[in-house]
């Protein structure tokens, strides 16, 4: 920094630096070799765009590695230190092709403060648990990767990523404005993920010339996460979840054009509204799924580490559900049979009732001594009452016996009328 602020200084006096000053390798060379940061200001303090293939460095003095004044760079930066560097800074750089970061023994701060756009990769590389990475202005990127455990990640403003957007061992993932990626993957233990505006995981056809997969993967380990999405909409190839999900909301979620695969070691239920997918794969301790949207005839699914009971709408409507679950499908059957003959035959006796009452009616009218009056009346279908279905099957028996009834139909019941009508019909408490 000491050495800086005399340049930066001299950068802003100096009239050459008002119009854009591009350096190149020259020699035909499409790669720059720095090894240290004397070098690096040596040879760029008067750039302000960078044009070539690779810049690569090796190794400079300790301290704040800091290059002012630069706002293009078209190829990749490879950082490859090993000594005591306290912070990576570009602070003026806006537009960089690439930037692949390793290191062994750790860094405070990657700071590119003013980068808006990634045409390739960043991808940084075991930074140090006390590092902090920050590309607060950073929209758009090729691809970002950030492994290894770091004490602060900020890519607020992170919109799209057309290939590779992989995070791993993140203390927490907030990408507040991320909308697109290619293929996401987030690994280890982090204490919460947002991304409330992503819409969709699939990898565009723009990214070719990068190392890219399609979809979504989060393996999150050991403490329990609650996972929501409320806008992703569709995802591409791969939806991976696993880990100690307590919950899982993907409220948009209509589309995976290929697996949908959750495997929880948390008690989960969840209920997708998903229309489609080619595959879907359920393991670990899924007490409850549903997918009441989901047209299973096209879908192949892999439940079998699944109780029949965890299979909820739309699983049980599936001809995987028929085979594998049949024996619980038939009971639910006759629960549902139960549900519509019991009220049917509670119908039946309120009929029952109301033509016994008017035919009294009638005869009250004619008045004509003993009148022995046959009425038909419907029993409850199934007989719910054993003990009333054989005394009214021995009555009837009686009557037929004694000619009054030459013919009955099955499931009716023969009543003798007298001018006092008995008692009406009481259903027997069940
Ligand atoms: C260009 O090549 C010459 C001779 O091969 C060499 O001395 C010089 O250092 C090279 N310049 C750069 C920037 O590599
Ligand atoms: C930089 O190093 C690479 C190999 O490490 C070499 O191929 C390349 O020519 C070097 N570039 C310059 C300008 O010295
Ligand atoms: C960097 O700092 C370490 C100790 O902090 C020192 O041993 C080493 O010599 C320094 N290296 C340079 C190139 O100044
Ligand atoms: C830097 O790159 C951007 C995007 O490629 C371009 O629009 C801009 O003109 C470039 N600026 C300079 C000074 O080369
Ligand atoms: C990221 O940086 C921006 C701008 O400096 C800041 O407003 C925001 O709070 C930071 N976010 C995190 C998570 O540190
Ligand atoms: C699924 O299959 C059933 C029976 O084969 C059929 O009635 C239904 O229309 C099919 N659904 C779709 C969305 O194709
Ligand atoms: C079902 O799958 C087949 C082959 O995968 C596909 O051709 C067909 O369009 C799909 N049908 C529906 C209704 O999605």
């Amino acid at each position: 920094m000491t050495i800086m602020r005399p340049l930066v200084a001299l950068a802003i006096w100096a009239p050459s630096l008002i119009t854009a000053q591009v350096c190149t390798p020259g020699n035909g060379s499409s790669t720059y070799n720095i090894t240290s940061t004397r070098q690096a200001l040596d040879l760029f303090s008067d750039c302000t765009t960078i044009v070539a293939d690779q810049i690569s460095i090796d190794d400079w003095d300790n301290g704040t590695f800091s290059l002012g004044g630069i706002t293009n760079i078209s190829g990749t930066l490879i950082y490859n230190y090993e000594g005591n560097v306290e912070a990576l800074e570009m602070p003026d750089l806006r537009y960089l092709g690439g930037l692949v970061s390793t290191t062994s023994t750790g860094i405070a701060s990657i700071l590119f403060s003013q980068l808006l756009t990634v045409t390739g990769r960043v991808d940084i590389r075991e930074p140090g648990v006390e590092t902090q990475v920050s590309f607060p202005k950073l929209w758009n990127a090729g691809a970002v990767g950030i492994t290894g455990p770091v004490s602060l990640f900020n890519l607020s403003a992170l919109q799209t990523v057309a290939g590779d957007l992989i995070l791993e061992d993140m203390p927490a993932v907030a990408l507040p404005q991320l909308q697109t990626a290619g293929y996401i993957r987030i690994s280890g233990m982090p204490s919460y993920i947002t991304m409330p505006l992503l819409t969709s995981a699939a990898r565009g056809s723009d990214v070719e010339a990068l190392p890219s997969s399609s979809g979504m993967e989060i393996n999150q380990e050991n403490s329990g996460i609650d996972l929501e999405f409320p806008a992703l909409a569709s995802v591409d190839r791969l939806l991976y979840i696993q880990g100690t999900v307590i919950s899982l909301n993907l409220p948009s979620l209509e589309y995976v054009s290929g697996t949908l695969h959750i495997d929880t070691s948390a008690p989960l239920s969840f209920d997708l509204p998903l229309a489609s997918a080619a595959s879907i794969e359920l393991e670990g301790d899924i007490t409850r799924a549903s997918f009441p949207s989901l047209d299973t005839n096209n879908t192949s699914l892999r439940l079998d580490a699944l109780p029949c009971a965890a299979l909820g709408t739309g699983l049980d409507e599936s001809d995987y559900y028929d085979t594998r679950c049949g024996q619980q499908h038939i009971s639910t059957g006759g629960k549902i049979a139960a549900g519509v003959v019991v009220p049917l035959g509670v119908l039946g006796i309120i009929m029952a009732i109301i033509v016994w009452y008017k035919k009294r009616m009638r005869r009250g009218e004619k008045a004509s001594g003993r009148v022995v009056d046959v009425e038909m009346v419907d029993l409850p279908a199934g007989g719910s009452g054993g003990e009333a279905g054989a005394a009214g099957e021995r009555e009837r028996d009686r009557d037929i016996e004694r000619g009054r009834i030459p013919v009955t139909q099955p499931g009716m019941m023969a009543r003798e009328r007298s001018p006092t009508p008995p008692p009406p019909y009481e259903p027997r408490q069940e």
